[in-house]
């Protein structure tokens, strides 16, 4: 049978094998605290490789110290970061995988410790840093907040380079695919969304003035990185506080052409204590997506609740997204793609390891 999962998504002159993304996913796993991909990170994104996905993408990956999460974020700020990210790019092509990565800055929702430890703000002695912002208001912790800076323009301006240092280094790396993420509450949604981003300057005020940076990222990122390749942004569409002036889905659909992306990676909320998904369990973004493809001309990723492979087909086939992005099903199980090639009877699309071919009986 011919599947949508498992046909190529053309994006300029890269061929992604088939329509299962692994998402972003944070590991918390540079235990030396400096950014440098780790064994974990390589057999953790070299196995989504082997189990079948078409393209597999790191975690939030920090363009700057301080725009890390917690301090054992992955970054890519430095020579050195992008050769310990080569041998994975490597490894991910040779499994015939697109590898991608996801360029981030945490803004004021970074410096605090991993889950497992708490998620807490960490103070200085503990290894944590000022976090900066579109203002000095800080994220409403429920205890003492670290201290948040308000970027002025000159920094802004020197984030902007940090971006266009990251894509370089990314590319050095090689990554085929780029997202900027400005998702989640982090520091470019902060800049979107009139709940954080109350300035009154260019980079705030009005629609134009708080996309203005998430625009500039995104054009000077695009300036780097090769014609023949893809660039992605992940959002969120939407900020789910109804009850305030907040960054809605017509606002994500009024800028989605204007970035000049390949791919519109769709997910959601992340900018306050109080946003809740609007629906729950399966497919709970997946609307989103489909409203962003149908008023736009973009191509569009859905994320969010997708574990099953009849549900990643339905949601193709249904021309509701172009690509399958799933997220914590590959945590529970890394060779996702490989099963729904099984289970949807097209072990005939997929190219699955010959080392493992005769567990998979194809
Ligand atoms: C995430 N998520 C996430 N998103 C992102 O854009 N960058 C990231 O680094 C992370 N990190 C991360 C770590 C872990 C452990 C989880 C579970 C999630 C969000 C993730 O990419 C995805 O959007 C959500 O998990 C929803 O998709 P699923 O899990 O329902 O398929």
């Amino acid at each position: 049978m011919m599947t949508r999962l498992f046909s190529p998504l053309d994006l300029r002159d890269t061929t992604i094998p088939n329509r299962v993304m692994v998402s972003p996913m944070c590991q918390y796993s540079c235990e030396q605290r400096d950014g440098l991909a780790t064994d974990w990170h390589r057999t953790h994104l070299g196995s989504r490789a082997v189990g079948g996905a078409g393209l597999v993408m790191t975690e939030a990956t920090a363009v700057e110290p301080r725009g890390r999460i917690s301090p054992e974020d992955l970054g890519i700020w430095s020579d050195e970061h992008a050769d310990a990210l080569r041998p994975i790019t490597e490894f991910v092509r040779e499994q015939g995988s697109v590898p991608a990565i996801q360029l981030a800055h945490a803004g004021r929702k970074a410096a605090t410790s991993r889950p497992w430890d708490g998620h807490d703000p960490l103070g200085p002695d503990e290894g944590g840093w000022a976090v900066v912002g579109p203002t000095d208001e800080p994220w409403p912790y429920e205890g003492e907040a670290p201290p948040t800076e308000r970027l002025s323009v000159e920094e802004i301006e020197s984030v902007i380079d940090s971006f266009r240092t990251a894509a370089e280094r990314a590319l050095n790396a090689g990554f085929e695919v780029t997202e900027v993420h400005a998702a989640h509450g982090y520091l470019l949604h902060e800049f979107l969304s009139p709940v954080t981003n109350t300035r009154e300057d260019d980079y705030g005020g009005d629609f134009e003035g708080r996309t203005r940076l998430l625009r500039e990222v995104t054009q000077t990122v695009r300036d780097v990185w090769p014609d023949e390749k893809p660039v992605f942004v992940r959002i969120s569409a939407t900020d789910w506080l109804p009850d305030r002036e907040s960054w809605t889905l017509d606002d994500s659909v009024r800028l989605a052409d204007r970035l000049g992306v390949d791919l519109l990676d769709v997910s959601g909320g992340g900018i306050h204590p109080d946003s809740r998904p609007e629906q729950a369990g399966p497919n709970y973004q997946v609307r989103y997506a489909e409203r962003i493809r149908e008023e736009t001309d973009l191509q569009v990723g859905a994320v969010g609740g997708i574990t099953t492979p009849e549900q990643a087909e339905a949601l193709l086939a249904n021309e509701r997204a172009d690509l399958a992005i799933v997220g914590r099903e590959h945590l529970r199980d890394p060779y996702f793609a490989l099963h729904a090639a099984e289970t949807l009877d097209a072990t005939e699309e997929v190219e699955s390891p010959p080392q493992y071919r005769r567990a998979f009986g194809f």
